[in-house]
């Protein structure tokens, strides 16, 4: 084994920091812009870790900030040994893990090994090659079906709609083979059969690791290893879910796992070993075969992103996740909100079993949202999850009680997923929206040009500058959860109180904390103890006991 010494700015080497970590998402391009472009960059986000360190994260996770030509907001990576010159300089990254690391906070960053951008200098080369040839082996490049080739090599579709394969055409105008794209055109699959794309990978993960990385998050870890038998066949329509014994060609095959083995054995070579999270949207079952401790470490949970605010459904997926986890050895994740789902306080406000994606594509007009509701049930949802053993990964703005910004005009919408879906489904700007610091400055604070995507004027509610010295603001109640969420992660424990199928959801941890959520909307008798933190205001009974109102998280420690 390779001795890889880290940087002497790391903090204290604790090989376990990642297990209950709250990890904070930063979506580089829309943070923090310091020189003037509309771009939020990485100087930003140097400037901003005292606000990070402040609220009490212990990790910060950036959304690619690679050279990239944007075609997916940064997941069409064109060079992974680099920062995209409109984002800063391998030297500003360097000193923002100075900054973090002398804060305290670990720095992870994404890593996109599905597919590289077309303007990677891999695809290019493909590109002037011939068929058959080692450049075009780095992808995976077909012939097309009929006499004329002109169509597909099979019935493949793209995440962001229509078919996944692109025609390529010769200068001349002749049309020729076929290249996989599971997204956008602009991001051409990896061949991971191809001994050059294992190394290479292996040779990036060194690559930040040796500059003082702490731990990746690996982007579509389900989708790398793929049945390219003859005649390739159909691939299980996502709407129906992956099969739980790995038999769809496309996505989450048992061949993937041994790739991650490698990857395992590259951070086994550092001191304290780097860390992992898969993005794994596959059943739940097979999840914790990405976290093992052999492959990645730890999987993204994201069932919350998608239940509705239930008791039954909460308490299900934490139950089912901590055992999941356990089996592996691994923590369990939990997340509410992401750079690619609708922000948690408005899929709360919306009515039960509303398609988030037609809400956005009406303007943010149809159902109507109800923002006193979103926002309390999402600050008590926020509170539960804190609450939990493992790592919560939380997303900017999150801790400001943001809502998604529904109506962005059509013509500055930036998502892939409005032209591929040729204007049917908007995307997933709406939580990309660069977020407000401030009332006073240009763009709320961001930065001083126009921000690339348009801030609406109800972000000033929203500012940092506003939230940070109100004590009933989400941003008070995340730091002050965050604060306390150290002493109760400091095990790994949870005993439940409540009974399955009650609407109050209530375990204990150690030394008597006890979470208590009450999804139901009429009040719930209060147990006894020092309240800790409450979501929302508390009420007092006919006969002056404190009751836990409806859509409320209180946490109490017992007397
Ligand atoms: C998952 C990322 O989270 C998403 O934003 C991206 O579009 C796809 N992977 C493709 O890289």
């Amino acid at each position: 084994m390779t001795d890889r010494t880290t940087p002497a700015a790391t903090p204290p080497a604790d090989p376990n920091w990642w297990r209950q970590a709250t990890v904070y998402q930063v979506y580089p391009r829309s943070f923090a812009d310091t020189d003037g472009d509309g771009l939020g960059d990485i100087a930003g986000v140097t400037s901003r870790i005292p606000y990070l360190k402040a609220l009490g994260v212990d990790a910060v996770w950036l959304s690619p900030f690679y050279p990239s030509e944007l075609a997916d907001g940064g997941y069409d990576v064109a060079d992974y040994r680099d920062v995209d010159p409109k984002l800063g300089t391998l030297e500003h990254f360097d000193a923002l893990v100075a900054a973090a690391h002398q804060a305290g906070l670990k720095i992870i960053v994404d890593i996109v090994p599905n597919h590289t951008s077309d303007q990677h200098v891999w695809f290019q080369q493909a590109l002037a090659a011939e068929p058959g040839s080692a450049a075009r082996a780095r992808y995976i490049f077909r012939d097309g079906l009929g006499a004329d080739g002109a169509t597909p090599p099979s019935t493949w579709q793209s995440n962001f709609g229509g078919s996944a394969w692109t025609r390529l055409t010769r200068p001349d105008g002749t049309p020729e083979q076929w290249y996989l794209h599971l997204f956008a055109p602009e991001q051409p699959d990896l061949d991971w059969d191809n001994p050059e794309v294992r190394a290479d990978f292996h040779t990036t993960l060194r690559f930040w690791s040796d500059r003082g990385v702490d731990g990746f998050r690996v982007d579509v870890a389900h989708g790398l290893a793929k049945d390219l038998t003859e005649p390739l066949r159909d691939a299980n329509p996502k709407d129906f879910g992956l099969p739980i014994d790995g038999s769809d060609p496309l996505y989450d095959r048992d061949e993937v796992h041994t790739i991650f083995e490698g990857w395992r054995d590259v951070f086994n070579e550092y001191d304290p070993p780097r860390t992992a999270v898969a993005e794994a949207w596959v059943a739940r079952e097979r999840v914790s075969l990405y976290a093992r401790p052999t492959e990645l470490g730890q999987a993204f949970n994201f069932e919350l992103t998608r239940a509705e605010f239930d008791a039954t459904e909460f308490r299900t997926i934490i139950e089912s996740n901590l055992e999941l986890a356990a089996q592996s050895g691994a923590s369990s994740t939990w997340v509410l909100s992401n750079h690619d789902v609708i922000r948690h306080p408005t899929r709360y406000g919306l009515p039960a079993t509303t398609d988030g994606d037609d809400f956005v594509s009406s303007q943010g007009t149809s159902p109507a949202l109800d923002e006193v509701t979103g926002l309390r049930r999402a600050r008590a949802a926020s509170l539960l999850m804190l609450a939990l053993p493992g790592s919560a990964y939380i997303y900017q703005g999150e801790e400001l009680g943001l809502f998604e910004v529904a109506d962005i005009p059509d013509d500055q919408l930036q998502d892939p997923v409005w032209t591929r879906t040729l204007h049917e489904r908007k995307g997933r700007d709406g939580c990309r929206v660069p977020i407000p610091w401030d009332t006073t400055s240009p763009a709320f604070g961001f930065g001083t040009h126009e921000p690339h995507l348009p801030q609406p004027a109800w972000f000033a509610d929203f500012a940092v500058s506003v939230e940070q010295d109100a004590p009933d603001s989400t941003l008070s109640l995340y730091r002050a959860a965050l604060a306390l969420r150290h002493d109760v992660q400091s095990g790994e424990d949870l005993h439940w109180v409540s009974e399955v199928g009650s609407p109050v959801v209530h375990f204990s941890r150690h030394d008597g904390w006890h979470s208590v959520t009450n999804f139901g909307t009429s009040p719930a008798a209060l147990p006894s103890g020092t309240v800790l933190l409450a979501s929302g205001p508390l009420e007092t009974s006919v006969d002056g006991s404190a009751m836990l109102p409806g859509e409320t998280t209180v946490w109490i420690r017992a007397d």
